[in-house]
């Protein structure tokens, strides 16, 4: 499947059809997941399916994924990273999606441990958009290397309220990644920065394995201070 090409043309669907997706097709969905790579390998994650979340911001849909961790450091980076790659092989599939992040769900009792919510299904808008709708910021202010092809991919990547959180730091052979702090009042409701820090290296990964680059993160936090900014890592 062609992740990489999703990213241009994916957006956030919010009208659904009523009808769930086939058996066949959540089979499907199962595999793919199977087959996604993992940002950090030794942080567990789960996922079970759902069909009725609630929450402020909720999206209808006929069925949810929700994904969940032990409380463990790295799972919300680590969901971003994997189910990205899930929202990507949807729009692929012409199956929209939505990151849901304060939805709950309904069906099930014990849900401390749940990270983020996914809506997906057929939808009664369009899936994909041209890449003049994107909605970001100009791409000068979330790095100092603006015709990085990976960095250019992860300027799309969708957020939380849309902030765009990351900062990309290119020097010598490394990228330094930041973190941005926000500021009230969407600090005090917004607290997934971490997702989608995840969310933005999964298109960074994709761009590189499609440009023939290896992609390598790890997850530091002794890098020079970039004021406004938290360190979150260095691709190499
Ligand atoms: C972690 C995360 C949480 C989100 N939570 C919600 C939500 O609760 N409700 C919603 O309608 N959209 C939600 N979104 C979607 C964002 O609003 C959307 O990605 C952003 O506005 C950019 O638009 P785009 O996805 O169409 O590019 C969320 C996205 C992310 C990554």
């Amino acid at each position: 499947m062609d992740l990489y090409h999703s990213i241009a043309q994916r957006k956030s669907c919010r009208k659904y059809e009523t009808q769930p997706l086939e058996h066949s097709i959540i089979n499907e969905i199962e595999d793919a997941i199977k087959g996604f790579d993992v940002l950090c390998p030794s942080v567990p994650l789960e996922y079970r399916f759902s069909k009725k979340t609630k929450g402020r911001f909720n999206a209808e849909a006929p069925q949810y994924l929700v994904i969940s961790g032990q409380g463990k450091a790295g799972e919300m980076e680590n969901t971003g990273f994997l189910f990205e790659q899930l929202v990507l092989w949807l729009d692929a599939m012409e199956i929209g999606s939505v990151w849901l992040g304060s939805s709950k769900d309904l069906e099930t009792q014990n849900t401390e441990k749940d990270i983020i919510t996914l809506a997906f299904g057929r939808t009664t808008e369009q899936v994909h958009r041209t890449k003049d709708k994107f909605v970001r910021k100009p791409i000068g202010k979330i790095t100092n290397a603006p015709d990085d092809v990976c960095i250019q991919a992860a300027h799309l990547a969708p957020s939380g309220v849309n902030t765009q959180p990351w900062y990309f730091e290119k020097k010598g052979g490394k990228v330094m990644v930041y973190e941005q702090k926000l500021k009230p009042p969407v600090s005090l409701m917004y607290k997934l920065s971490d997702i989608d820090m995840g969310i933005a290296l999964c298109h960074y990964a994709l761009a590189c394995k499609e440009t023939g680059k290896p992609f390598q993160f790890s997850r530091v936090t002794e890098m020079p201070a970039k004021p406004g900014y938290l360190p979150f890592g260095i691709i190499e």
